[in-house]
């Protein structure tokens, strides 16, 4: 698909990787619509980004732990009359050990399942019936390593990243033959405010086994999410962006 002059949103792109994504999806001439929860300022940094590509952007505000507030930015996109990318970007995490079962409670295990596995399917539910409007739509998941190996923030994380993967082979399923859904699954990106809070053993596994020498960058994770979006042969897969690290059983 060519992505002149589509419409993509981009959950979270007030965040470290979603603002890389948002101007690479400019980049290859999309409008961006960014969504944020509470930073509107890195959110219009972020929209910034896109118009200095030349293209246009808006904000727009989101809590997908909130199935009103999904149902309300739905609407919002819906006043554009077209939505031809969601990027699934938006994500929360805590960095609880896995060996600490007692400190992983029910509501810290809710609030990441409902920001990183309820919202997206809500949301992408919410605005299916325009992707498949616009006659081929495109919708990309952003999961983690940690939903393919024990190795994460937290147990709520890695359940939560690895139950997305699969949503992305049942929407895959669910939404063809009109719309993709594929993945991109990073592993540590240094520098991001999630990896600050990873526990050390994770992110030193992670270092220690990239085969490059270097882990996953919010550049390749961007660009791997628009070939997803330009593609029209490939669907239900997971793209894995980690400096190459096949054995990545990094327990914490
Ligand atoms: N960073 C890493 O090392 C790493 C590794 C593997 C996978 N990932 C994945 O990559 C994606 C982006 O991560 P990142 O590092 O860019 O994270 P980030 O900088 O912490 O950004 C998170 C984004 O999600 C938004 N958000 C948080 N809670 C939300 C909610 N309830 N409803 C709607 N939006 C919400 C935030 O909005 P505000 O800005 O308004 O708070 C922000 O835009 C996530 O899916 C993450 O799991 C990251």
């Amino acid at each position: 698909m060519d992505l002149s002059d589509k419409l993509a949103v981009v959950t979270g792109g007030s965040g470290d990787i979603g603002r890389a994504i948002c101007q690479a999806l400019a980049a290859a001439g999309a409008e961006v619509i960014v969504t944020y929860v509470g930073d509107l300022e890195r959110a219009n940094a972020s929209a910034a980004r896109v118009r200095e590509a030349g293209r246009k952007a808006s904000v727009l505000q989101l809590d997908q732990r909130d199935e009103a507030s999904i149902d309300a930015a739905a609407a919002a996109v819906a006043e554009h009359g077209r939505c031809d990318v969601l990027v699934n970007n938006a994500a929360w995490n805590i960095g609880i050990p896995f060996r600490e079962l007692e400190s992983l409670d029910s509501s810290t295990w809710d609030r990441v399942q409902e920001t990183n596995l309820r919202g997206p399917y809500l949301l992408t539910r919410a605005l299916a019936g325009l992707l498949t409007a616009g006659g081929g739509g495109r919708v990309v998941n952003i999961a983690s390593v940690g939903g393919l190996y024990p190795a994460s923030s937290s147990i709520a994380y890695s359940c939560s990243k690895a139950a997305l993967i699969h949503l992305t082979h049942c929407l895959a399923v669910a939404m063809s033959p009109e719309v993709t859904v594929n993945c991109v699954a990073p592993g540590l990106v240094e520098g991001t405010r999630m990896a600050a809070r990873l526990p050390d053993a994770v992110s030193e596994g992670a270092r220690r086994g990239a085969l490059l020498g270097q882990v996953g960058n919010p550049i390749d994770i961007a660009n791997a999410t628009v070939m997803l979006c330009q593609a029209d042969s490939i669907t239900g897969q997971t793209v894995v962006v980690d400096g190459g690290n096949p054995a990545a059983m990094n327990f914490g």
